[in-house]
């Protein structure tokens, strides 16, 4: 599997973290920056990242900034993309289950370490549940194509 990741200042600790948690996994992994902690636009990371899963070029993207809300704002402006910030196991359970969401956005001024692994965990192994979700998800699909 491969995994876009990327983050702005605010969410490049946290990145480097869970990229190596990914790598430990046999997971391969793209860095699409920042690659330090000098000030930087999230939009400049999470649009080019978010093209490239929209492409299909990795399975997953993962965008971290303090709050998580700036990357999944402009995430979600690029067609196909269905970018959700999670805070929890439960919320990264449902956004991939309901949603089929391909994007995570994490909060890197918020989240702890460890959880923020147990999210990521929960975001690999769970599957979309298709079914009445799909109806919904097509719907947005179907406005996207307008
Ligand atoms: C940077 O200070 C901060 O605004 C950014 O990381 C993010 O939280 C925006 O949504």
């Amino acid at each position: 599997m491969k995994i876009a990741i990327g983050s702005d200042h605010a969410g490049f600790q946290l990145k480097e973290e869970l990229k190596v948690f990914l790598q430990e996994k046999g997971i391969d992994v793209k860095d699409f920056g920042t690659y330090s902690e000098e000030s930087v636009d999230y939009p400049d990371y999470a649009i080019p990242l978010a093209e490239s899963v929209a492409r299909g070029e990795e399975k997953f993207g993962i965008l971290i900034c303090g709050t998580g809300i700036g990357m999944s704002i402009a995430a979600n402006k690029v067609k196909g993309i269905r970018a959700s910030l999670c805070d929890s196991k439960y919320s990264a359970r449902c956004a991939r289950e309901h949603n089929d969401a391909n994007v995570l956005c994490l909060a890197g001024r918020v989240l702890k370490g460890e959880l923020a692994k147990e999210i990521v965990n929960v975001w690999l192994n769970t599957s979309f549940l298709a079914g009445r979700h799909k109806i919904r998800i097509d719907k947005i699909i179907n406005y996207e194509k307008k």
